[in-house]
Order: structure tokens, then C-alpha cells, then sequence
């Protein structure tokens, strides 16, 4: 197949051929995300809670996102990789943001970055775009702010919420985003900012009138058990088979089943009687 391009995207806003991301921190996962056709992989700071144990994306760093990025890099080259911008890593000024999106790029191999939040991020969205790097903008729920915003909560409820978010997507569109991700809005909010904007909106928990739909990998197939977010859908239920293999391998090794005699290594003819004189 050929590589996802930014062009892709656009084209597919255009014929209303919905865009299908995912995230991916690791190479397998990569390799599988590629080989199911999904269009665009993210390596999200969501990395921080899905394989890091933290409970914040703040906690999350550039050298250990961008660790995950050329893993994934390296699983999966046709679809557009992007790769968040942790959390401390580009709100201080433009150049801190540039410095930094130019390193995921150069150590990565990816092909775009994203930001969180509309106001000051308008700047640096700007000027990351201005230093030739695509950039894709995200707003809604927008969780390395999420204390600012009140918990890791619905966003744009009101209409005056949802006129500033309006106005955040229009901004970051004109700032040079190639496209948006929007996060746990009500669905009108979304379909507005999809309708209004010309470059892709890829909704989470955002209804299905977006451009696109992206989930965290480890919340659509079921990794981790635990409360999830009441846009998750389970797609399929990885935890209960890896926990199946695993008792089943443990059984195996307490009762001396496992290995076999189809696992074991032969010795040439003789060798065995020599060694054991
Ligand atoms: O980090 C992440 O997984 C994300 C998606 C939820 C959009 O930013
Ligand atoms: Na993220």
C-alpha cells in the first residue's frame, strides 16, 4: 500500500471516506495496526497510563515518547505516524516547541506531531508549522490540562464553551494544523467544528459526524481491565486471552508437561552414549 500522506487525508475529508486512527507504543502493535489498514497511528502521552502505570499524561517525557515512536516507526510504514508532544515539552515558547518537535521528527521517523489546547498552543502550532513540520492540533479534552479543566471531563457543554471551542479549531486551522483531534465534546459541538473547519476532524468521544475516529489501543481491545471512559467501545477482550495463556502456561510447567519432547534439542548419533560414559 502506498504511505497515508497528509494529501490522504485531505481527500478523504473530501469524499467523506471516514479516517481510521488508532494509538501504538511498540513495534508489534505497530506492524498489526499497518497489516488491519489503519490510516493514521499515534503514539499518544496516553503511553504514560497505558504502559507506564502512571495516572497522568504529565508524567510522561520526550526521550521516553520518542523510545515508543521509533518503535513504531519501525513496525508500521504506510500509515501517517504521529507522535504527541508530552506534556512540559513545548508551552514555554515557540522555540522550545520547534526544538522539540524537530527532535521527535529527527529521532522518530515520524511524520507529524501533536499538540494540546488551543490559546498559547495557536503560537506554537504556528511555529512548528512555519519550521516545516506538520502538526495536528487537539481540543475538547484535553488531558495534560486536565486539572486546569476541572478532571478528565466532557468538554464544551455549554454554548458558550462550545463557541470558544469553535473558535480554538478555527484558530488552529489557520495557525497551520493539517488536522484536529477532538475529544469528549457533544456531538452537535463536533459535527460544527467538522463542518466549519477544512481540514480532517478526528473525533474521541466526540460522535460519529467526524472526519475520523481515534481510540487509545489498549481501551478497543480490552488490555487492561478497570474503568474506561464512556465513549470506549471493546472491540475484543485481549486481557482475558492473555490471561488464559498464561495460567495455561504456568499449569504446564507445574505439572511437567511443558516442554515436550517436540521441544527438546537432539544430540548427533552416539554423542549421548559417550557422554554419558
Ligand atoms: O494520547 C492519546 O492517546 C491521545 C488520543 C486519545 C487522541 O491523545
Ligand atoms: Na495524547
Amino acid at each position: 500500500a502506498r504511505p497515508v500522506t497528509l494529501a490522504t487525508l485531505a481527500r478523504m475529508k473530501a469524499a467523506g471516506e471516514p479516517i481510521v486512527m488508532v494509538t501504538a507504543y511498540d513495534f508489534p502493535s505497530a506492524a498489526l495496526a499497518e497489516e488491519a489498514g489503519v490510516d493514521v497511528i499515534l503514539v499518544g502521552d496516553s503511553a504514560a497510563n497505558c504502559v507506564l502505570g502512571y495516572t497522568s499524561t504529565v508524567s510522561i517525557g520526550l526521550d521516553e515518547l520518542i523510545v515508543f515512536g521509533a518503535a513504531v516507526r519501525r513496525g508500521a510504514a504506510t500509515p501517517l505516524l504521529v507522535v504527541d508532544m508530552p506534556f512540559g515539552s513545548y508551552e514555554a515558547s515557540d522555540e522550545r516547541a520547534v526544538a522539540s518537535a524537530q527532535r521527535i521528527i529527527r529521532e522518530t521517523g515520524a511524520d507529524a506531531v501533536k499538540l494540546e489546547g488551543a490559546g498559547t498552543s495557536v503560537s506554537r502550532a504556528r511555529a512548528i508549522a512555519d519550521a516545516g513540520i506538520a502538526v495536528m492540533g487537539h481540543i475538547g479534552l484535553t488531558p495534560q490540562s486536565a486539572s486546569a479543566l476541572g478532571g478528565l471531563k466532557a468538554q464544551g457543554r455549554t454554548a458558550d464553551a462550545a463557541a470558544r471551542l469553535l473558535r480554538g479549531a478555527a484558530e488552529l486551522e489557520h495557525a497551520g494544523c493539517f488536522s484536529l483531534v477532538i475529544e469528549a465534546v457533544p456531538d452537535p459541538v463536533a459535527c460544527a467544528a467538522t463542518a466549519a473547519s477544512g481540514i480532517p476532524v478526528i473525533g474521541i468521544g466526540a460522535g460519529a459526524a467526524t472526519d475520523g475516529q481515534v481510540l487509545v489501543w489498549h481501551d478497543l481491545l480490552g488490555v487492561t481491565d478497570g474503568r474506561v471512559a464512556k465513549f470506549v467501545k471493546r472491540f475484543a477482550d485481549v486481557r482475558s486471552e492473555t490471561a488464559r495463556g498464561l495460567n495455561a502456561y504456568a499449569r504446564d510447567v507445574r505439572a511437567r508437561t511443558f516442554p515436550g519432547p517436540e521441544h527438546a534439542y537432539a544430540m548427533p548419533a552416539g554423542e549421548l552414549e559417550r557422554f554419558d560414559a
